[in-house]
């Protein structure tokens, strides 16, 4: 191209400079990338409100700038830290404005998904199971969903499922859609399925009645058949007092440990955790669970966070009292 008087041709290369280790964004992610490359790449090839893939999403760079952006985005990695480590990336950056996100993983633990809000959750195990789940709270006799062919589906968050729970369900089948309810048992086909932790015997028994005396074909599905459940990873952490400066700061040093059959993936801290708020780490990405900070007179309370090979986490809150002396409480969250 010719120029003209006063012009100059723009660079082939952009000017953004290569992550430091200590820079502000670098979260030790090792192939991380600056997020002003990926702010300029999105801004440039999409508009607000189009969708980014990013199907290697390592530190999760992309995700990040693309929620910045306000696009909306989807994550993939085979990393169970690439995906760990973006979850809690967009959690640190997140405030009450941010939008809702789900995190998809191979395993789930009991606790997180027994104490989960119950609506949520019945939803997503009715999509989970293969089905659609009922939009509506209330209303349709109580059913939480239904399969692709409109068999009724009841979900309970809960364990040792009794017979009452049966006998409710079967009138609501049969007041749902009669006619697909004799269709289904004609068709020697079940008329619903339940889906809870566990079950009763009571429920066992009468499922089993009802299919002998009646003909009734009821199926109860426990979550673990739906989806792998696994037991989160133990944490413990031993808090050290290593100095005092002429300020009257303490320097503590963190010690997590962390357990797990699969082993630990890593650790990540929040050494201003606000208990009404999220868990928002500044050390992100630490693979030794050992940290040192310094704190001033006064209550502090530090959360760490381990993540296993599974994804499974655990999370443990310290109180740190320093004032002539440093005393530790645990809280439970
Ligand atoms: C170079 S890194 C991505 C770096 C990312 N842009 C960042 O800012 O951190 C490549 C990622 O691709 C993931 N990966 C490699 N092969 C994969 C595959 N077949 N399916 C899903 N993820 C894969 C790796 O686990 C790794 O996290």
């Amino acid at each position: 191209m010719e120029l003209k008087e006063g012009g100059k041709l723009s660079e082939d290369w952009w000017d953004i400079p290569m992550l430091k280790g200590n820079s502000r964004e670098w979260i030790g992610y090792p192939t991380q990338k600056p997020i002003a490359l990926l702010e300029r790449i999105i801004k440039m090839a999409s508009s607000v409100d189009d969708i980014i893939l990013d199907p290697f999403v390592g530190g999760g760079t992309t995700i990040a700038a693309a929620e910045k952006l306000n696009r909306n985005w989807l994550g993939i990695d085979q990393s169970v830290q690439a995906v760990k480590v973006t979850e809690l990336r967009l959690q640190a950056a997140s405030d009450l404005l941010s939008n809702s996100y789900t995190v998809q993983l191979h395993k789930y633990d009991y606790d997180t998904l027994r104490y989960k809000d119950a609506f949520e959750f019945e939803t997503w195990i009715v999509g989970q199971f293969g089905g659609i789940g009922n939009v509506k709270q209330r209303g349709d006799f109580g059913l939480d969903g239904r399969t692709q062919d409109n068999t009724p589906i009841q979900v309970k968050r809960s364990d040792s499922i009794g017979r009452n729970v049966v006998d409710n369900f079967l009138s609501a089948v049969q007041r749902y859609d009669k006619n697909l309810f004799e269709r289904n048992k004609n068709g020697k086909k079940p008329v619903g399925y339940i889906i809870a932790f566990s079950f009763g015997r009571g429920a066992i028994e009468e499922v089993s009645r009802l299919n002998t005396e009646e003909d009734t074909i009821i199926k109860l599905v426990r979550v673990e058949e739906i989806i792998p459940i696994a037991v989160k990873p133990a944490l413990g952490v031993q808090v050290n007092e290593l100095s005092k400066n002429e300020k009257g700061e303490r320097q503590i040093e963190f010690i997590a440990v962390g357990e797990s059959p699969v082993g630990i993936e890593f650790y990540s801290w929040d050494f201003n955790y606000d208990e009404t708020k999220r868990f928002k780490p500044q050390i992100l990405l630490d693979k030794n669970g050992k940290q040192e900070y310094n704190f001033k007179a006064g209550s502090h309370i530090i959360a760490v966070k381990v993540v296993d090979n599974d994804g499974l986490e655990n999370i443990e809150v310290i109180k740190l009292k320093i004032n002539g002396v440093v005393e530790r409480t645990n809280l439970f969250c």
